[in-house]
C-alpha cells in the first residue's frame, strides 16, 4: 500500500533577527554569519508563543487548507525537542487547543505521543505513522505528524549564531498527492554520543560545536550506506558500473542547523560515493591535490579533530571540492533550493529538514522544474545521536499543493528586532502578555500558572 505525504503546512513566528545586525551586536564579522553559515535571518518567538502554540498553529493550517474534520485525523504526533514537560505530551496541549476551534472532545478518538531524539525524531514518527497506514490500521483516517522547535543557545556562545524557530505539519495517508515513501530502504545509525544535549531544567543545551559538526557527517553516512544496500536490493534504484547512489536521487534534503551545513553535507557525501568511481580521477587532476587522509585513519573523532595538519588540508582540498563545476552541478540541481527558507528562517530542530524539503518544492516549481516521478532523498540528523536516510517519489498530483505555495506570504510580515529587544526576549525579561506583536488568526499562550507546583499553561485562539 502506498503512504506518504499528502500536504505540508508551516508555521513560522514573524519576529525575526537580521544576522548583520547580530553579528555587530557580537562584534563578528557578518560575513561569518551570511556566507560561512548561510544565516541571513533567525525567526525568535513572542513571548506569547512557545512550541505547542507554533505545532498548534501549523496544524490548524493543514485541516482548514484541506477543509479536514477532527474525524478524519487517526493519529496527531507531535515530535520536538524543545519540550516544556517531562509528563504530560505536547500532542494533548495541541489538542487542546484545536478543540477551541472544532468543539470539546472532537479529538478524543485521536491517538499518539510526543516523540523525542533531538532533531531526527520527527523523522521516525514520520516512519511509525508510515507503516500504521501500510499495516492497514488507518482505515481511511489521515496522520498529522507536526514537527515544532524553538532553537535556542546562550548568549554569547557560537550556537547562538544559529538559532531559530517554527512549526511543519505533515498530513499523511495511503493516497498521497505529494510524494509516497519508498518502501523497506528506510535505513537508521545510531550512537550514544554527548555532540549536544540538554539535561533536565537547562533551557538551552551544552554544545561541543565541532564534534557535532563532524559526527552529524559520520552518522548520516553510515544511514546512506546501510540504505544504499537495501535500495539495490529491494530494486528501487539500480546502479551501473560507473554509478552511485546519489545519480539516481534528484533532490536531497538534509537536515539544516543552518543552511552552509547541507552544503557540507552534500560535500562529504559526494566525496565518499565519488571517491571508488573513474570520474575521481578527473576531479583529483583538476583539484591539483590527492584527497587528504589522518594521521590515524580508523581513530576518533577527537583524533580527527585534534590532527590539524590533516583538519586543515582537508578544508583546503573540501573548498577546491566545491569549486569544481563537477559538484557544483549536483549542488545546484539537488540541494540549493532546498536551503533558501533555512537562510530566512535559522534552525528549527525537528523542523529544519521537513522545513528543507517544503522550501525545494517551492523553488523547483519556481523555476519550471519536472518533479513528477523525481525521487527525494532525506538525510536526517539527531544529536546524542541518531540518523536516518529514507526517500520517496513526488506523485502526479503534486501541483494541486505546490502550486499556491508561497514561504513569503505563509509567514507573513515580519517584524525585525532590534539586539535590545531579542536580548529581553531571549532572557525572558518580559511577561507573556507583553507580546510585540499583535495575533491574528492564531493561537497563543495567555497564562503560565506561577504557583509553586503548577506551571498550567493556557492558551486562546485570537480570532
Ligand atoms: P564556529 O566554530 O564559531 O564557526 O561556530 P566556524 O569557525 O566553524 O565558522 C563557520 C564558517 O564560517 C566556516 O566555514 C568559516 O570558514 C566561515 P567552513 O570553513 O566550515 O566552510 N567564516 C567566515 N566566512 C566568511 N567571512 C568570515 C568568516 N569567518 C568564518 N569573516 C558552529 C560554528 C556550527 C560550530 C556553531 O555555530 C555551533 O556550535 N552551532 C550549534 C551546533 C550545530 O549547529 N551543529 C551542527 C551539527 S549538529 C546538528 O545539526 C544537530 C542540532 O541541530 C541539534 C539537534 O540535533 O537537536 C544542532
Amino acid at each position: 500500500m502506498a503512504a506518504g505525504i499528502d500536504d505540508i503546512a508551516i508555521y513560522i513566528p514573524r519576529l525575526y533577527v537580521d544576522a548583520a545586525d547580530f553579528a555587530r551586536g557580537r562584534g563578528l564579522d557578518p560575513a561569518k554569519l551570511q556566507k560561512g553559515l548561510g544565516v541571513s535571518q533567525m525567526a525568535i518567538v513572542d513571548t506569547n508563543q512557545d512550541p505547542a502554540c507554533l505545532a498548534a498553529n501549523a496544524c490548524l493550517r493543514i485541516m482548514q487548507r484541506n477543509k479536514l474534520s477532527p474525524e478524519d485525523i487517526g493519529r496527531l504526533y507531535v515530535s520536538t525537542e524543545s519540550s516544556f514537560d517531562e509528563s504530560k505530551a505536547m500532542n494533548s496541549y495541541v489538542i487542546g487547543m484545536l478543540e477551541q476551534v472544532y468543539g470539546q472532545g472532537a479529538f478524543e478518538h485521536c491517538g499518539g505521543v510526543e516523540t523525542k531524539f533531538a532533531c531526527v525524531s520527527g523523522s521516525y514518527a514520520l516512519y511509525d505513522n508510515t507503516n500504521w497506514i501500510r499495516a492497514g490500521e488507518a482505515e481511511g483516517k489521515h496522520a498529522l505528524v507536526v514537527v515544532s522547535d524553538i532553537a535556542k543557545y546562550d548568549l554569547g556562545s557560537s550556537g547562538e549564531m544559529t538559532q531559530g524557530a517554527g512549526s511543519v505539519a505533515m498530513l499523511l495517508n495511503d493516497n498521497p498527492r505529494l510524494l509516497a515513501f519508498d518502501p523497506k530502504v528506510t535505513s537508521t545509525s545510531i550512537k550514544d554520543e554527548y555532540d549536544f544535549y540538554r539535561p533536565f531544567g537547562k533551557e538551552t543545551p551544552i554544545v561541543h560545536g565541532q564534534y557535532s559538526n563532524l559526527l552529524y557527517l559520520i552518522q548520516v553516512r553510515k544511514a546512506l550506506e546501510a540504505y544504499k544496500k537495501k535500495a539495490i536490493s529491494t530494486g528501487i534504484i539500480k546502479l551501473k558500473d560507473d554509478e552511485t547512489i546519489l545519480d539516481h536521487i534528484d533532490f536531497l534534503n538534509m537536515h539544516l542547523p543552518y543552511a552552509n551545513m547541507g552544503k557540507k553535507a552534500l560535500a562529504y557525501l559526494v566525496r565518499h560515493e565519488w571517491r571508488t568511481l573513474p570520474r575521481w580521477k578527473n576531479i583529483i587532476e583538476k583539484i591539483g591535490m590527492s584527497e587528504p587522509i589522518p594521521k590515524d585513519p580508523r581513530g576518533t573523532i577527537e583524533s580527527v579533530l585534534g590532527d590539524q595538519e590533516f583538519m586543515e588540508k582537508d578544508h583546503e582540498f573540501t573548498k577546491m571540492f566545491t569549486k569544481t563545476e563537477e559538484y557544483q552541478e549536483v549542488y545546484e540541481s539537488k540541494l540549493a533550493s532546498s536551503l533558501i527558507a533555512s537562510t530566512m528562517i535559522g534552525n528549527l530542530y525537528t523542523a529544519s529538514l521537513y522545513l528543507g524539503f517544503r522550501s525545494s518544492l517551492e523553488f523547483e516549481y519556481q523555476k519550471g522544474t519536472s518533479l513528477a516521478g523525481t525521487r527525494v532523498g532525506f538525510g536526517s540528523y539527531g544529536s546524542g545521536s541518531s540518523a536516518m536516510v529514507f526517500s520517496g517519489v513526488i506523485q502526479e498530483e503534486f501541483e494541486e499543493i505546490v502550486k499556491d505555495m508561497n514561504l513569503e506570504s505563509e509567514i507573513g510580515p515580519r517584524k525585525k528586532l532590534t539586539i535590545e529587544e531579542y536580548e529581553a526576549l531571549h532572557e525572558n525579561k518580559l511577561g507573556v502578555t507583553d507580546s510585540m506583536l499583535q495575533p491574528k488568526k492564531e493561537f497563543v499562550l495567555t497564562e503560565i500558572n506561577s504557583s509553586v507546583g503548577s506551571g498550567e499553561r493556557r492558551y486562546i485562539f485570537n480570532e
